[in-house]
């Protein structure tokens, strides 16, 4: 499957078209970014790393049943996907205190969260993705009352297979972001990516960050933790 002409191009990935009007190429590329495009930095090997990352989890997701948009794994940087009509909103699942949360509430890093906390935010880097609810969702049309449901449902579902999966490998999932989108036939599926870029990891005993948070906070070795991450996981990069 060749690239065609860009669709689109965000921060740190392109899409393609190809021939296929149904399937689009998501080119991961080096390109690193933190608070909404404000620091970025090419990262060498990171695109290749979150492509065969992303490709692994979206497998595992797959395995447990989650429609998702990969189909698959083209070269180091490039992963053939099924074209969706994206939802323009980010929905975060947090396990654990991190990020925006501590900023916003005041409480302490690292606290449990039990039950899990789930938000929604709009994606829109020029307003700072806003937090928004289930009904600034449907009352703007951005999706409809049942997707807002299937959304959370599989945001949770995720959480169960993926908490497991990284529990298993000595790390906690302590926070997700996943986009959907509509494929063709109307069914809601899982798009974007999973990669460290978009979650937060901690190694479960020391507490190291694992994720972009080595980017976001200059604490360095981003990609090679990102390279320890898969190998935990049974991924050899
Ligand atoms: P936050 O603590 O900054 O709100 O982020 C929560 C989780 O969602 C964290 O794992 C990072 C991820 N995330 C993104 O990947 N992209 C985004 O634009 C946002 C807002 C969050
Ligand atoms: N993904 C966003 C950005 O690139 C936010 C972040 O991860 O800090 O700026």
């Amino acid at each position: 499957m060749q690239k065609r002409e860009e669709l689109y191009r965000g921060k740190a990935k392109t899409v393609y078209y190809t021939d296929d009007s149904d399937k689009l190429i998501l080119e991961f590329r080096n390109d690193t970014s933190a608070f909404d495009g404000e620091k970025i930095e090419q990262l060498d090997r990171k695109g290749e790393v979150n492509n065969k990352f992303n490709h692994f989890i979206m497998t595992k997701l797959e395995e447990a049943g989650i429609a998702t948009q990969v189909e698959q794994l083209l070269s180091d940087n490039d992963s053939l996907v099924k074209k969706l009509d994206m939802i323009p909103v980010e929905c975060v699942v947090r396990n654990v205190a991190a990020g925006s949360l501590v900023r916003r509430l005041g409480v302490e890093e690292g606290e449990s969260l039990t039950p899990p906390v789930f938000e929604f935010f709009l994606k829109n880097d020029a307003l700072h993705d806003p937090m928004i609810n289930d009904y600034h969702i449907m009352s703007f049309g951005w999706a409809t009352e049942a997707q807002v449901c299937e959304m959370k449902k599989l945001t949770f579902r995720v959480n169960e297979v993926l908490k497991t999966l990284f529990d298993d490998a000595g790390m906690l999932l302590v926070d997700y972001k996943l986009e959907f989108g509509v494929d063709n036939t109307g069914a809601l599926v899982l798009g974007d990516e999973f990669t460290p870029d978009g979650c937060r990891l901690w190694d479960k005993e020391t507490r190291k960050k694992m994720d972009k948070d080595r980017f976001r906070q200059g604490l360095g070795s981003v990609v090679e933790t990102y390279i320890e991450v898969a190998d935990r996981l049974g991924l050899k990069l």
